[in-house]
C-alpha cells in the first residue's frame, strides 16, 4: 500500500550560523523554544549542523551541553544532511509484531549500512521512524516523504531497487 504525500527530503541549503542565529532569535520567546527551534534548523538545513549548538545555546542562554543532549535524544534529528533518498523504517510497537525489525535488518544489509548512516555514495539514508499514524497496515515506511504500508521482503526489495540514484 502506499500513499502519496509531498516529498520532505530535500537537500537543504548550506549551514549558515548567522542565519541560523536570526532563526533561533525570532523563536525565542516561545514557550520551550528549543524544540521549536531545532525544528526549524532541521527544516531549513535538513539536519541540525553541530555549529549551529552553539548558537542555540547562546540565544536561550542554555549550556552546549544541554542542546546538545536534545539533539542527540530524539532520533528525529538530524545530526548530518540525508542522502538523496531517505528511507525510514518504522520500528515501533505494531510494526514490530509484524516484523519490521526483520525488515530493518535486510534493509540494514541490502544498504551496507546501520539504521541512522547514509550510503558512502550518499545515494540513501536510512533511519528508524517509532509510528507513522498507519500500524493498521503495518509494518510501514516512508521513503522520500511517501508512506508505504503492508511491507514484506519483497516489497521492501523492490523499494530500495527503485529509489534511483
Ligand atoms: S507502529 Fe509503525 S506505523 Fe504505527
Amino acid at each position: 500500500m502506499q500513499t502519496d504525500q509531498p516529498t520532505q527530503e530535500r537537500p537543504g541549503p548550506a549551514f549558515d550560523p548567522d542565519r541560523a542565529r536570526r532563526l533561533a532569535e525570532a523563536m525565542k520567546h516561545l514557550d520551550g523554544a528549543l524544540m521549536p527551534i531545532l525544528r526549524a534548523l532541521q527544516e531549513e538545513y535538513g539536519y541540525i549542523d553541530d555549529a549551529a549548538v552553539p548558537v542555540v545555546a547562546d540565544v536561550l542562554n542554555l549550556t552546549r551541553a544541554e542542546v546538545h543532549g536534545v539533539v542527540t535524544f530524539y532520533h528525529d534529528f538530524r545530526r548530518s544532511p540525508a542522502g538523496r533518498h531517505v528511507v525510514r523504517l518504522c520500528r515501533a510497537e505494531a510494526c514490530q509484531a509484524t516484523g519490521g525489525e526483520t525488515l530493518a535488518a535486510r534493509a540494514e544489509a541490502a544498504l551496507g549500512i546501520a539504521s541512522g548512516e547514509t550510503t558512502a555514495d550518499g545515494r540513501v539514508t536510512l533511519e528508524a521512524v517509532y509510528c507513522l499514524g498507519l500500524c493498521a497496515v503495518a509494518p510501514s515506511a516512508m521513503v522520500d516523504g511517501r508512506l508505504v504500508g503492508r511491507l514484506d521482503d519483497a516489497a521492501l526489495d523492490a523499494l530500495i531497487a527503485g529509489l534511483g540514484e
